[in-house]
């Protein structure tokens, strides 16, 4: 293990260490850290489902019922009754063919990309897509062709020098909501050119789940274009207050995945406690409380995020819940995250790898139940604290 102790020293050097921090509490718009109260702006938590009784109830019952693991991968013997309801109440949630469950955004994103595509294939890919989206691509072994964020133009210019010689399958894959910008993906002008090039449109919509469309069938749903999306990845551990994810598409391509998509094939599937309390949040998203929550979201992201605009802030495009606060470099990123949460507030700085180098910012995520005095107080905090740093 020699070169750890340096590594992890020159890493602290230039303010890029990261660490774990403990919350001693349930997860809801305040929580505990070293006993004291933190007003929790970083959580993806976004109806404040995470801790809701009917969730807690249905996950309890299940464990009761069927036990705390499901014992085998989905293809040995872990194929449980509630994972069969999950898909199928997943599908008519999202008016799809059929539905396949993954056990995390992550491996989801993985498992889709390098299940249906090979070294023939090619993909394109929006340049600030996530993680998990980049490793699928690398895993599947296709050409990615990476296009400038949302920047149609740039793709059709790519799609079509690329038409000249298309060969194998063609996979447009984008985020429904950036999850480092809050902006989205114009999935309706997306949708026209993977028509109008033949390819497949795959939409990772891990942060509108839930949230956006007047039914929270998400970012699609905003766009009126659900039907128009070949392969929309979602995921219950931020809106829905779960864990897991799922896909909805049509049913040939959830019968490929079953027979080729790596994470889905061997790994343990997810318990029943998780698959209830994931059902229990669809029926609670998609019932008047979703609509409720939902609307009380997008009223604290106009209050929030107008106070911040009002400042003179650079919110890097933000239309969202996902309200980032652009900084520059590390270290006053990191001060003014560290200011703030001297003071209660606790959001996260986000710097390289995770964004591109001179564009950290301090990324706020916003939950139903904060309330308005809340949110006033920690805008005015942090409009002070990134305004102290950029006066250097
Ligand atoms: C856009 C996006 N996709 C996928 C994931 C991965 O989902 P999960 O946390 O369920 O692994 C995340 C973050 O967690 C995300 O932000």
């Amino acid at each position: 293990m020699t070169g750890l102790q340096d590594y992890l020293i020159s890493l602290a050097g230039r303010g890029m260490l990261r660490s774990l921090r403990e919350i001693e509490s349930a997860q809801g718009p305040r929580v505990t850290i070293a006993g004291q109260e933190y007003l929790l702006l970083c959580s993806n938590n976004y109806l404040g489902l995470a801790n809701h009784p009917s969730l807690v109830e249905a996950a309890c019952r299940a464990t009761r019922d069927f036990g705390t693991g499901s014992g085998a991968s989905r293809l040995i013997s872990g194929s449980m009754s509630l994972h069969h309801r999950l898909e199928e109440r997943i599908a008519e949630f999202k008016g799809a063919e059929s539905a396949l469950i993954f056990n995390t955004g992550y491996a989801a994103n993985n498992g889709i990309i390098q299940g249906l595509l090979g070294p023939d294939d090619t993909v394109f890919s929006d340049s600030f897509n996530h993680a998990s989206i980049i490793d699928g691509c690398r895993l599947s072994g296709a050409r990615t062709l990476v296009y400038p964020h949302n920047d149609m133009q740039a793709l059709e210019e790519i799609l079509e020098r690329e038409a000249r010689q298309q060969r194998g399958r063609w996979l447009i894959v984008t985020d429904g909501v950036f999850s480092m910008d809050g902006d989205l993906a114009p999935l309706d002008q997306l949708a026209d050119l993977k028509e109008r090039y033949a390819a497949w449109l795959m939409v990772d919509d891990a942060h509108g789940g839930g949230v956006l469309g007047a039914r929270g069938r998400g970012t699609a749903e905003q766009f009126n274009c659900l039907a128009r999306i070949d392969l929309q990845m979602g995921t219950f551990g931020k809106a829905f207050g779960g864990f897991g994810a799922y896909l909805d598409a049509r049913q040939e391509v959830v019968d490929t995945l079953i027979n080729r998509s790596r994470s889905f094939i061997f790994s343990t599937s997810l318990p029943p406690g998780v698959l209830a309390g994931n059902l229990a949040a669809v029926d609670l998203v998609d019932s008047a409380e979703g609509l409720r929550r939902r609307t009380q979201l997008e009223a604290n992201r106009q209050l929030f995020s107008g106070l911040l605009a009002a400042a003179g802030l650079d919110l890097c495009g933000s239309t969202t819940q996902i309200i980032p606060t652009l900084i520059g470099e590390p270290e006053p990123t990191m001060q003014a995250a560290a200011k703030l949460f001297s003071q209660g507030v606790y959001l996260s700085g986000i710097r390289p790898p995770t964004v591109p180098d001179g564009t950290c910012r301090l990324r706020t995520t916003l939950m139903a139940d904060h309330t308005p005095v809340e949110l006033r107080q920690a805008a005015q905090r942090l409009i002070v604290a990134v305004q102290q740093e950029l006066a250097g």
